[in-house]
């Protein structure tokens, strides 16, 4: 069976050094992945991109980088401690578990057909959906188990205190207790030391809230920035980084005067919307889609999502959109639930109209893994260069500032002095601070090829001329056209060429 486009980008990652299954020689962990050389650079650039077009470019938005452990109150505050849970449910015929909110739903009673044991190959069987209304997304049966809550926050605990030993040490009483009143006395001993790792660098934000006005001389409309791991302990996890238990967040609340809230909203959905096509991804591959009101987290007055067309795998063929991005309208929620729990003031005194309030909050908040392989898949192609020669390149297509090598330098040949005038370019472009690659190996019609999969956008080669003229070939990713430039301003050039795309080096 021909590869899926998936199929073909998750090999190439692999293969090329983008992104590798985590702790892979001891089997593999599900829904952890590494990123390799290429890949890191990739992930670094779009973040870096992220930074400059929120923070460093705009005098109205500072950053800040919280710990990922903070204060438990925080996450009552927030709602996440009580209300950050997922609904799930468990097939009893595959095994699976799976967000009931993602299940496809059927009548109590609708026959359907699904494979024994959920195996592919196993026997046809005829069943019918069970009195929860759910089938079965992996293998098609009806017999689900009820929802049970499972909140996605990761626990563990910080100081001297042993939860294991705490039990230990009250095991007895444990043991005299019976139903809620036990389970309540086990949540007392483990919560004595519980903290979570954070579940969204958004809260960071809003408890340094008074810390930022008070020393970074800001005022409303201002923004705090942030780029960070967050934690979840995802349930469904598939389609390499999309959805991931350890993921980075690029998160920006941006706080407003109430009144101004659905003014900036639509700025920063529209804003947010042309970030990814100014980075060359596909407008036609992209789309907002406005949350329906009973989508609507609880804090959020209106919420929009950007989302991509990723070429994912489904039972309809290939193909889905997905989320990539959620910008919010979240009111003063979180300011006002943060002033309750913590008994602080987090309300804004303007001088000059002598008003004070709680400011609203408008949140674009983007995944850094979800947008790095968004990038991918859209840069990722195949051009039929040569029909009859059946001749095909792969190529990922990435806009200059994202490209992990930005400019590939090769000697003709081996010989004649070229490699060393080669290598010299190299230096030269890395000392500018240019990601560079020099390779001498195979044909240069196969080194232009081996660059095209990885997205250097650029490659430069010394040959005879370069020794007769001083001049090197420059040939383009995209077009293929070859050019000739001045062998001694390599390195200038691209930097202008880089400057020119946006990219800030
Ligand atoms: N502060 C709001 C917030 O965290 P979210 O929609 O839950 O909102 C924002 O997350 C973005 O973070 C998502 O649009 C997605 O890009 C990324 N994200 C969320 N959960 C993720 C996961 N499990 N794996 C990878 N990325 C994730």
């Amino acid at each position: 069976m021909a590869e899926s486009t998936m199929q073909k980008i998750v090999s190439l990652a692999k293969r090329r050094g983008f992104i590798f299954q985590s702790s892979e020689i001891y089997g593999g962990l599900k829904a952890c992945y590494d990123y390799g050389p290429l890949g890191v650079e990739l992930k670094r650039n779009v973040k870096e991109a992220w930074w400059n077009d929120m923070v460093h470019r705009r005098a109205d938005i500072v950053g800040l980088d919280c710990s990922i452990i903070m204060h438990p109150d925080v996450w009552k505050a927030s709602g996440h401690l009580a209300g950050f849970a997922d609904p799930l449910v468990d097939c009893r015929v595959c095994k699976e578990r799976f967000r009931a909110d993602k299940a496809p739903r059927a009548a109590p009673g609708t026959p359907v057909t699904y494979r024994e044991g959920g195996r592919k190959d196993g026997k046809k069987l005829e069943g019918v959906v069970g009195p929860q209304g759910y089938v079965c997304p992996v293998c098609g049966s009806g017999d689900l188990s009820d929802e049970r809550q499972f909140n996605l926050m990761f626990r563990t605990s910080l100081g001297p205190v042993d939860p294991m030993q705490e039990i230990l040490n009250n095991v007895e009483e444990l043991a005299r207790l019976q139903g809620n009143e036990r389970k309540e006395r086990l949540a007392a001993l483990i919560n004595q030391s519980a903290v979570y790792l954070r579940p969204e660098t958004a809260q960071g934000m809003f408890v340094n809230f008074l810390n930022v006005l008070n020393s970074g001389r800001v005022k409303p409309p201002f923004g705090i920035a942030q780029v960070g791991k967050s934690y979840r302990n995802e349930i469904t996890t598939s389609n390499l980084t999309f959805r991931t238990c350890e993921f980075e967040q690029m998160e920006m609340e941006y706080f407003v005067e109430p009144g101004t809230d659905e003014e900036w909203y639509a700025y920063w959905s529209k804003f947010r919307f042309d970030w990814y096509t100014s980075l060359g991804m596909r407008p036609e591959r992209l789309r907002l889609r406005e949350h329906e009101k009973k989508e609507l987290a609880h804090y959020a007055k209106a919420c929009v999502d950007v989302e991509y067309f990723y070429p994912f795998e489904n039972p309809e063929g290939e193909g889905e959109w997905g989320e990539l991005e959620g910008i919010a309208n979240r009111t003063d929620y979180d300011l006002k639930k943060h002033s309750e729990y913590s008994g602080k003031d987090l309300s804004y005194f303007e001088t000059e109209s002598k008003k004070r309030y709680t400011p609203y909050v408008i949140e674009p908040a983007a995944g850094a893994d979800r947008a790095t392989l968004a990038f991918l898949c859209d840069a990722f192609d195949e051009e039929v260069v040569d029909r009859e020669k059946n001749d095909v390149r792969t190529v990922l297509r990435f806009h200059p500032r994202l490209a992990p090598v930005k400019v590939a330098v090769f000697p003709l040949v081996k010989k004649e002095g070229m490699p060393d005038r080669a290598r010299a370019i190299m230096d030269d472009l890395l000392a500018e601070g240019i990601n560079s690659f020099y390779d001498e190996s195979g044909a240069i019609g196969r080194r232009y090829r081996r660059m095209d999969e990885v997205g250097t956008p650029w490659c430069v080669t010394v040959d005879t001329e370069t020794l007769e003229k001083g001049t090197v070939t420059v040939r383009e990713r995209d077009s293929m056209e070859q050019t000739r430039i001045p062998g001694e301003g390599v390195a200038e050039y691209f930097r202008n060429r880089l400057k020119s795309s946006g990219n800030r080096i």
